[in-house]
């Protein structure tokens, strides 16, 4: 599996398997599903009630722990130093381990600096091996930046063909954070997956839409995290490094580009409400 190096020399593969959505019941099967199919990856988080499945899964693969690279994040209900530093041990419990790969800030909503405080602890303590922002808009990302100890190695974002954050992206390489996607196929929407250039660029390279989707990003250096239940499915999103997509064709896959999101605007005040509340 193809890796990046993040600013701690950390090393996290390009490829993962995310679970958002996987129902707790189900979890357990999706990502024994996700170790067969050889994804090592795996992104959860606390507000996805899904981490003891994604534990259970890991633990019963009879995989040496060091070969996986488990992703977490704390949710807004544990912000603030105590709290969070209560709440990343009962993600390790969860999780039947006593360190994560990533754990990542999940909103930049109530005292996420104290969040942060108490990962920058537990990362000291060998509790986590990286740590990270997520929903991190360039005006939060280099607020925290420029105010935090340790430089977070990540930040996970929508990103897709239709929201490709080259704004962020610039201020993502001017601080020496990765940028990580998530919603890497859109979460199907905008009618994705029958977008005539991703279905003609895909026919060329004998690909589906959703490999072409996943390979553009990977070939732009950028995490990805496809999230599915159906084990079929998981092989295709992971069957993405045996092509390369030409220059021409990245061309026209940058054109798709937005610049916004296709879901919601972390900039309206009705969303903040939603989340902070959910
Ligand atoms: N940090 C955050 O705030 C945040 C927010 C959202 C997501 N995430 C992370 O990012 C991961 C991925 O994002 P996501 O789940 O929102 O969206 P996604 O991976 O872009 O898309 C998932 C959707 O596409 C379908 N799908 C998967 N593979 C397919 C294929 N090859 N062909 C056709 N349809 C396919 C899935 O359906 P089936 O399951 O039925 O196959 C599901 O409806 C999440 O699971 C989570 O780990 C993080």
């Amino acid at each position: 599996m193809q890796t990046i190096k993040l600013n701690n020399v950390v090393e996290m593969p390009i490829l993962g398997y995310g679970v958002f959505l996987v129902d707790p019941k189900e979890c357990e099967r999706c990502v024994s599903d996700a170790i067969d199919v050889g994804y090592r990856m795996i992104d959860t988080a606390q507000a996805y009630y899904n981490e003891e499945g994604v534990g259970n899964a890991v633990k019963k693969s009879g995989i040496k722990r060091e070969d996986f690279f488990l992703v977490t994040k704390v949710w807004i209900t544990n912000s603030g130093e105590e709290k969070a530093a209560k709440s990343i041990d009962e993600s390790l419990k969860k999780l039947q381990t006593d360190y994560v790969d990533l754990l990542l800030i999940h909103q930049p909503f109530g005292d996420y600096y104290g969040t942060y405080r108490a990962m920058e602890k537990a990362y000291k303590a060998g509790k986590t091996r990286a740590i990270g922002i997520s929903n991190f808009f360039p005006d939060r990302f280099v607020d925290i930046s420029n105010f935090v100890e340790i430089q977070p190695m990540i930040n996970q974002m929508e990103t897709h063909v239709f929201q490709q954050q080259k704004k962020l992206r610039e201020y993502l390489n001017k601080y020496n954070t990765q940028l990580m996607s998530w919603s890497p196929m859109a979460r199907g929407e905008n009618n994705i997956f029958e977008n005539e250039t991703l279905k003609s660029i895909a026919a060329k390279y004998n690909k589906t839409v959703a490999q072409v989707a996943l390979r553009f990003l990977t070939q732009e250096n950028v995490i990805v995290i496809p999230k599915s239940t159906h084990k079929t499915r998981m092989k295709e999103n992971f069957e993405i490094f045996d092509f390369t997509i030409d220059n021409n064709d990245m061309e026209e896959i940058r054109k798709l580009d937005s610049g916004e999101s296709i879901f919601v605007s972390h900039y309206s005040p009705e969303f903040a409400e939603y989340i902070i509340n959910y």
